[in-house]
């Protein structure tokens, strides 16, 4: 191997690895010792600001491989038989910051790049099916009750507990976090899904609803040898303490022992005409389509096998967003999502800064970017040289397909510009769909352990007049386990009296 001699940011060959300019051996250190300053200066500007919401995370580069042939619902070129596409995949929490640990109660992000020929097609998604809420005007509320208190800097269950008893809409969501699901083992065994309802458009233009899903092959690998799905309350406090970054590390670890993660891509298809007529709102993603009314249709399989190389350019400065959306695949007139198109391109222009496209890990791979955007803070790609700045131009500049005009946007809309909740259908309510996940879903052992999670939860600084409207809340979602919730919350209270009633957990 020959020999590399240390450099500056310019490639000039520096003398010393150790040692700063000085008037002598120990005299001062000189200004003219650039390198010195490149060196503190650069060390000073090596954060970007993290994540608002999803900050502490990790990732994994991949194949996505076609393995049926859904060609007459969508004729995006990602999903044709036999296609395979590059990906990259990242898991998260929600709520905590980088180093936060990484087995806290949570949601988890399940976000997938792929790199199209038609362009960059991302899904968003969560490790669950649905969401807290329904409309993106209370997404910052919702995030500021979970993150941190303005005085303490202390996160603080009785605000997480005060919004969610105010908006029902949360019961769903909350039914699946206080479950096995809130802390899944490892983001291997979890599985994924876009939450939201989407559109695909075949080749003649016909339009579908879909809702996809990333079953993953591991699952039931982990539940045989562990019992159930996901570390229970104790084991995740444990292992807060032994290792924060749990998840991350069994991630790569696995991956770099040839252990390639997959999931099958499924798909839940609604004809466009039934969401007319379906018995509750089928874009509302507080809501799942039950199986039984649209069952799921494979559509390929991704597999994680290959870890980044560079931990902060291709994860911490990916840039994932529902907006990135391909020919064949469009929007939903889902609140939340059309909240989302806006809000993930506008943060990366913050986070990472206005041409954050630019960067290996989010330009398009597989496809050719024409685009008028030009200049900006960083910008490194030259302009195509005998390309006008200027569109329509008479010298040969690439120019807009009319054929497109509607693509990925055609929703059918009519009425009054208001502000107000969704029409309500007949099954519209916040409180069934959750009921049936502790009934049917949840065995007998499941729903005791939820009863801990939520006891617990509760158990930790909640005032006497939210613990009220929480009992009522679960007992809204299924009466018995509202029930046994407050039993365990009032013996535990009694138990505890003198004390102020409440037992420091941290999850
Ligand atoms: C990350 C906003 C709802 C999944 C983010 C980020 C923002 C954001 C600002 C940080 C992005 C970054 O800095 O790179 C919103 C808003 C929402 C919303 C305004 C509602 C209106 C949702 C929902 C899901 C979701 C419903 C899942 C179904 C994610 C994921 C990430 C993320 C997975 C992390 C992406 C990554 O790994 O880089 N969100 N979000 N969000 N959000 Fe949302």
């Amino acid at each position: 191997m020959t020999e590399k001699f240390t450099t500056n940011d310019f490639g000039i060959p520096v003398g010393s690895d150790e040692h700063s300019l000085t008037v002598g051996p120990n005299g001062p250190i000189l200004l003219q010792d650039h390198y010195l300053i490149e060196k503190l200066a650069h060390f000073n500007r090596e954060r970007v600001p993290e994540r608002v919401v999803h900050a502490k995370g990790g990732g994994a580069f991949g194949k996505f491989t076609v393995t049926n042939d859904v060609s007459k619902y969508t004729r995006a070129a990602v999903f044709q038989p036999g296609t395979e596409t590059e990906v990259l995949t990242r898991f998260s929490t929600v709520a905590g910051e980088q180093g936060s640990p990484d087995t806290w109660r949570d949601p988890r992000g399940f976000a997938v790049k792929f790199y199209t020929t038609e362009g960059n097609l991302d899904i968003v998604g969560n490790n669950t099916p649905i969401f807290f809420i329904r409309d993106a005007i209370q997404f910052p509320d919702f995030i500021h009750s979970q993150k941190r208190m303005s005085d303490s800097g202390l996160r603080d269950h009785n605000m997480q507990w005060d919004f969610w008893t105010q908006v029902p809409a949360s019961a769903h969501q909350v039914t699946y976090l206080m479950g096995d699901r809130g802390i899944p083992r490892s983001w291997r065994e979890q599985n994924g899904y876009g939450s939201h309802t989407f559109q695909w458009v075949n080749a003649e233009g016909e339009r579908y609803w879909v809702k996809y899903h990333f079953k993953s092959n591991q699952k039931d690998e982990f539940i045989e040898k562990y019992g159930h799905e996901g570390f229970s309350a104790e084991e995740a406090d444990e292992m807060a303490g032994i290792d924060a970054d749990f998840h991350r590390r069994d991630l790569f670890e696995a991956i770099k022992a040839g252990n390639f993660p997959s999931w099958r891509l499924m798909v839940q298809i609604m004809p466009y005409e039934d969401a007319k007529t379906y018995r509750f709102n089928p874009f509302d993603v507080t809501k799942i389509w039950p199986h039984e009314d649209y069952p799921l249709t494979e559509v390929g399989v991704m597999e994680l096998n290959r870890n980044p190389e560079d931990f902060f350019s291709e994860i911490e400065q990916a840039a994932f967003a529902p907006s990135n959306l391909v020919p064949g695949t469009g929007l939903s007139p889902d609140k939340m999502l059309m909240g989302r198109i806006f809000a993930y391109a506008d943060i990366h222009r913050y986070r990472i800064g206005a041409n954050y496209a630019q960067l290996p890990v989010n330009r398009p791979k597989a496809a050719v970017k024409h685009s008028y955007s030009k200049d900006g803070s960083m910008s490194y790609e030259n302009y195509p040289k005998d390309q006008p700045v200027y569109a329509p131009n008479s010298y040969g500049g690439p120019h807009a397909d009319a054929s497109r005009t509607t693509e990925n946007n055609l929703l059918d809309v009519d009425g009054d510009v208001m502000r107000s909740a969704p029409t309500l259908r007949e099954d519209d309510d916040d409180f069934s769909q959750a009921g049936a996940l502790v009934r049917e879903v949840m065995d007998d052992a499941a729903r005791d352990r939820m009863v801990g999670n939520i006891s617990g939860h509760l158990l930790n600084g909640v005032s006497e007049e939210i613990l009220v409207r929480a009992f009522q809340y679960w007992k809204n979602v299924d009466a018995d386990l509202g029930a046994r919730v407050e039993n365990v919350v009032r013996a535990a209270q009694k138990e505890n009296a003198g004390t102020d009633g409440t037992i420091n957990k941290p999850s």
